[in-house]
């Protein structure tokens, strides 16, 4: 089928890749001509695991244009996937999604077009979309484009730094409209996703018992609430285990064994249920904020996910703390931190909590000098925070008071740490992300400190 795909951040260019990996012709369209450039050139424009490999396999089916006249007439299916970033009440900036309504009324083709939503929009937003297609077309061309136009929500579920294996293998795919043409084409193009037919790529394989997968079709509003429900759910999972970590500490118990116990229950399950520096990035922060905001518009308190926001927001305070207890000041003490992305495999620093935390340690008067595999070179376009950036771990750990993990990079375990214990003035770790092997750092001589965790070892001063 012929697919235009307007935006291509995180989740347009690995709704156009997936596409146009299962055999879709694919346009993507972004006003950023610099960006379509390097795009073209089969360059990406952010960090993210297989995108690049996967756009050198789907050269012949997928380009990239900041013209919309190029995309859209032709489109058979158009997606919006453009930013929605928060404005300063919480309540998303809908003008990137807007002005793709309008071009696409504008430039709307002769033949049946699906528009579908998959930037993350407030409730109601498709209704609001298809009313600007309509004005736009009228304006541009008088009348109406009747039986030619129909709208779906199709939430996207994908997670940055495991994008591409999202959206091949997805646990679901949702798609909600009000016209059942719509569900009909959009059942037909996800269908080598629905039935698992196509070759997966060398360097993504299908997951071990991957089935067919879940096409749940519902009307519009719901599907929109959908993709809300599943982020607020998975952002108070983990507020609740950090809730329940306050507690271990206190009691003594240890929040791993209690996670890996209350999630074997199939109700519950295992995943994210990991005590730590909380949630960041462009997603739970946004959309739970949203969340609130849209109860405000109706009049409704939504205290779950407030609670939720204000647990995980608290938790780098307590990091804080623990530094604290340890060293007694911060006032010119060096502090490493280890990873700045908001997660691993990802160079993304939006709401990152290692940001976050960086900037209460700044206040308190230490130094903070970050280190990250692949987020260095945007943390220095992109953060106005005074930081230190360390290239290796030897000069993250020259002359340092403190490390603190923010991010679980897996390469931080590899780290030859008895080494460079030497380099510290006071050999200790807090693990925001409880992701580092204590046992051997407290027997190589550090003092380790995790969250909801007994703490390990003594802290001694490194004698130089
Ligand atoms: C999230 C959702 O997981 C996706 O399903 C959704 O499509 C996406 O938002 C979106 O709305 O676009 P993402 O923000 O990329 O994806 O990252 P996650 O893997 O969900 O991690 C979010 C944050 O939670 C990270 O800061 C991570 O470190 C933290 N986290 C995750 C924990 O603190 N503990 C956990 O157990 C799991």
């Amino acid at each position: 089928m012929k697919v235009a795909v307007i935006g291509a951040g995180y989740v347009g260019l690995t709704t156009a890749l997936s596409l146009a990996y299962v055999g879709h012709e694919v346009v993507g369209v972004d006003l950023d001509t610099d960006r379509v450039a390097r795009l073209n050139r089969g360059e990406l424009p952010f960090y993210e695991p297989h995108a690049k490999e996967m756009l050198a396999l789907v050269r012949e089916r997928l380009h990239f244009t900041a013209r919309y006249e190029e995309a859209i007439p032709q489109a058979e299916v158009i997606f919006i996937a453009v930013g929605t970033p928060s404005l300063p009440d919480g309540t998303p900036d809908l003008s990137q999604v807007r002005s793709a309504a309008q071009a696409i009324g504008r430039h709307l083709g002769e033949g049946f077009t699906v528009v579908v939503n998959k930037s993350t929009v407030p409730v109601g937003s498709g209704n609001y979309v298809e009313a600007l297609v309509r004005r736009a077309f009228r304006e541009a061309h008088g009348g109406e484009p009747d039986g030619r136009l129909a709208v779906a929500s199709n939430p996207e579920f994908l997670r940055e730094g495991q994008a591409l294996h999202d959206s091949l293998y997805p646990d679901r795919v949702v798609v909600g409209a009000e016209d059942r043409r719509a569900i009909e084409v959009l059942r037909e193009l996800y269908e080598p996703i629905l039935e698992q037919s196509f070759a997966p790529p060398p360097f993504l394989p299908r997951p071990e018992r991957m089935g067919a997968v879940p096409f749940l079709t519902t009307d519009l509003v719901s599907a929109e609430l959908i993709k809300y429900g599943a982020n607020a759910f998975l952002a108070l999972k983990i507020s609740f285990i950090n809730e329940l970590a306050r507690l271990a500490e206190k009691v003594g118990a240890d929040i791993r064994e209690v996670a890996r116990g209350v999630g074997l229950d199939h109700r519950i399950g295992p995943r994210f249920l990991q005590a730590g520096l909380g949630w960041g990035g462009s997603c739970f922060p946004k959309d739970t904020a949203a969340l609130l905001a849209m109860g405000r518009e109706y009049g409704l308190s939504l205290p779950i996910t407030e609670a939720a926001r204000e647990v995980n927001f608290s938790q780098r305070n307590l990091i804080v703390d623990k530094l604290l207890a340890e060293l007694k000041t911060l006032k010119g003490k060096t502090i490493i931190l280890l990873g700045l992305a908001f997660k691993p495999h990802t160079d993304d620093l939006r709401e990152s909590p290692a940001l976050a935390l960086a900037e209460l340690l700044l206040e308190r008067g230490a130094f903070v000098r970050a280190h990250d595999p692949v987020a260095l070179p945007r943390a220095r376009q992109e953060v106005t925070l005074p930081l230190e950036y360390a290239e290796t771990p030897e000069e993250a750990f020259q002359g340092a008071d403190a490390v603190v993990l923010a991010t679980d990079w897996p390469e931080y375990r590899t780290w030859h740490w008895e080494r460079l214990r030497g380099l510290l003035r006071t050999p200790l770790v807090v693990d925001g992300r409880n992701f580092l092997d204590g046992k051997a750092l407290s027997a190589v001589g550090y003092r380790y400190v995790g969250v909801g965790i007994p703490a390990l070892g003594i802290l001694s001063k490194v004698e130089v």
